[in-house]
């Protein structure tokens, strides 16, 4: 049920926008809404999960993985969970990721309420403590007092190559067809027209927060070139001491070598079942600066002024630039 009590303005996509984007997006059905003063994208069926999800009660015990998709979350999901579990790979090696970890905001996608059974927003109450929990909606559409109450780690990484992945990862989830080219998609990108975006607002709320003691601001970019730095970092974060040897050991296990062929983490199971597509796979390429195989010049200068109109007034830069 929509709730009147929720304190943004949820709005339905106007139907004739809403169907040419069906059109592209075919695995969604419902529509679309857009949220709060930002305008957040997202599925129809948002809007019954929106106050459930802004009322939820925190726990100090939980633990959140935050980002906008495709900017390495399963990855720091699994770094985050390591360290917090004093590096338990017993269980970690056994129990797929995703059933260590709550994401939050599943059951508002109807198309894949069989395939993927998402927990509903009220049972997360249930669970027992400590709560492993990934959102990918940004701090806004989060309940208020989350950053009061316990620790939210947020991810990000370069939206070129977020969308390039992001492309892909629709495809394999059948929410675009096969078919589908990544001009249009990038188009819809910046456009604020895929789902959770628009990306820059996403970001830079969680950047306005990065020096609040509960919050640690991670980029892709810096996981990629040096790991143990940042298993020292989510270390001290979460109070944890590791040793040496607990960080190379680490460090190894979240190699993109080993993390794209361990079973815990890389979805394999939904491709076999036939939930997803073949292609490429949920962990699929981990490199920085990707998006270069696969932009053109036109998207390459769009990007770039895209970005500086974005970056304007704020003193949010990429590690990478
Ligand atoms: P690519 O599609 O560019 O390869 P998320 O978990 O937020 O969906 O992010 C997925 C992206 O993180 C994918 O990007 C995936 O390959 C990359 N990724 C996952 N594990 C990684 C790892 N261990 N090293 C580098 N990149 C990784």
């Amino acid at each position: 049920m929509e709730n009147n009590n929720y304190p943004l303005e949820i709005r339905d996509v106007e139907p004739e926008m809403a169907e040419i984007l069906m059109k592209y997006f075919t695995g969604e059905h419902t529509g679309f809404v857009r949220v709060g003063p930002k305008g957040y994208f997202l599925p129809y069926m948002f809007k019954y999960e929106a106050f459930k999800i802004y009322t939820m009660e925190i726990r100090p015990t939980d633990v959140f993985v935050v980002s906008y998709p495709r900017s390495g979350t399963t990855w720091t999901q699994e770094l985050v969970w390591m360290v917090a579990n004093d590096t338990d790979y017993e269980t970690a090696n056994k129990m797929p990721q995703f059933k260590r970890y709550t994401f939050l905001e599943l059951s508002m996608f109807s198309s894949v309420d069989n395939s993927l059974n998402p927990i509903k927003v009220e049972d997360i109450a249930k669970l027992p403590a400590p709560r492993f929990i990934k959102s990918h909606l940004p701090l806004s559409l989060l309940p208020p007092k989350l950053l009061d109450t316990t620790k939210v780690v947020y991810v990000a990484r370069d939206p070129r190559d977020v969308v390039v992945s992001f492309f892909h990862h629709n495809k394999l989830m059948r929410f675009i067809s096969e078919d589908a080219e990544l001009k249009p998609y990038w188009n819809y990108f910046i456009k604020s027209e895929v789902l959770w975006t628009p990306y820059f607002s996403h970001v830079l709320e969680a950047w306005e927060k990065r020096s609040h003691p509960n919050m640690l601001f991670l980029f892709y970019e810096e996981l990629s070139k040096d790991m143990p730095a940042a298993i020292l970092r989510v270390a001290k974060f979460l109070g944890k001491e590791v040793t040496s040897e607990q960080v190379a050991k680490l460090n190894e296990h979240l190699d993109f070598k080993n993390f794209k062929k361990n079973k815990t983490v890389n979805l394999e199971e939904f491709q076999e079942s036939g939930i997803f597509t073949k292609g490429p796979g949920f962990v699929r390429k981990g490199k920085v600066g990707g998006w270069r195989d696969d932009f053109d010049e036109e998207m390459t200068e769009q990007a770039e002024k895209w970005i500086a109109e974005n970056l304007r007034g704020t003193d949010f830069r990429f590690p990478n630039f």
